[in-house]
């Protein structure tokens, strides 16, 4: 397994057959078990795999994690090792954003509902590491969960409007038996806290049975997350949200699909969590 920490090392590996596919994992590191089902997929589908290791300034606002986001390089690299993956890339700050560099890649519309508004410069950060990701690597297959919704739907709207030649593969979100959705961030959970956070999931199924139970109000589903939420104590709503999976706008009322998706505090760490629903999918 190649590590590398700069541009033209991972150019000039990356080049040595033209004819070989390539599936690229962007991380941030701290890797858990949805990581990991990533990088196989990847591993599935491709000649070789290469993993991105960066936490992103630039999708951190000035109060945000980003000093006490969790980093453990060593253990990274053996597990992503033990996955036969072939290049991992970990570049500097300054490798990404060398001084004096002044480009971002903003998606409007869908950048600015959900996370978007509750972290106002989060997706352009992620919007521009991505693409510089893409053509620093140029992988034909680029892999993301679906833990992170809107970052999907995001980066498919920018791979489309800049001509990205780069297939989007989203994989299901991976969770711990208490239905907590796997995050690098659940490794700040004190004990309490790491008990009360499945509420976020159990909200979202709650809203999941009463859709399939045949209740269409939007509002109505809202509420259902609201009060389950409420009902934790070591839990502070950011927001929740029943909305359109495409253009990620509210919906008054579901017709046959929506993406029910949430934001809580606990503490100080902030937890995200969704599930899509569509008629006849269950
Ligand atoms: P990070 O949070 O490290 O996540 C890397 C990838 O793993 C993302 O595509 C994310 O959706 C996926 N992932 C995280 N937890 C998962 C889970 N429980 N199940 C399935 N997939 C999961 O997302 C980022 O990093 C960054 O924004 C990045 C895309 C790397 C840009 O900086």
């Amino acid at each position: 397994m190649k590590v590398c920490k700069t541009v033209d090392e991972i150019r000039a590996y990356r080049w040595l057959d033209p004819r070989q596919s390539w599936g690229l994992v962007p991380t941030m590191g701290f890797l858990h078990e949805g990581h990991i089902s990533l990088v196989r997929r990847a591993r599935g589908e491709n000649d070789y795999v290469a993993v991105s290791i960066f936490v992103n300034p630039a999708q951190f606002a000035p109060h945000e994690d980003l000093q006490a986001y969790p980093r453990n390089l060593q253990r990274d690299l053996s597990l992503l090792e033990q996955e036969e993956v072939d290049l991992v890339f970990v570049p500097d700050d300054s490798t990404m954003y060398p001084p004096r560099s002044q480009t971002f890649v903003i998606v409007s519309e869908v950048a600015q509902p959900l996370e978007g508004a509750s972290r106002p410069t989060h997706f352009r950060g992620v919007t521009t590491v991505v693409a510089k990701l893409f053509n620093i690597i140029q992988p034909q297959r680029a892999y993301f969960g679906q833990k992170d919704a809107q970052q999907v739907v995001v980066v498919q709207r920018m791979i489309k409007d800049l001509d990205f030649n780069v297939e989007l593969v989203v994989c299901p979100i991976v969770r711990e038996s208490d239905g907590l959705a796997m995050s690098s961030r659940n490794e700040r959970l004190l004990a309490s806290q790491r008990l009360a956070a499945p509420v976020l999931f159990r909200a979202l199924t709650a809203a999941e049975s009463a859709f399939f139970a045949g209740q269409r109000q939007a509002s109505d589903l809202r509420q259902i997350m609201i009060a389950e939420i409420e009902r934790e104590p070591l839990a502070r709503l950011d927001y929740v949200s029943v909305a359109n999976p495409e253009t990620l706008l509210e919906l008054d009322v579901v017709e046959d699909k929506a993406l029910l998706s949430g934001a809580i505090f606990i503490g100080d760490v902030r937890l995200i969590d969704n599930i899509p629903i569509e008629m006849g999918l269950i």
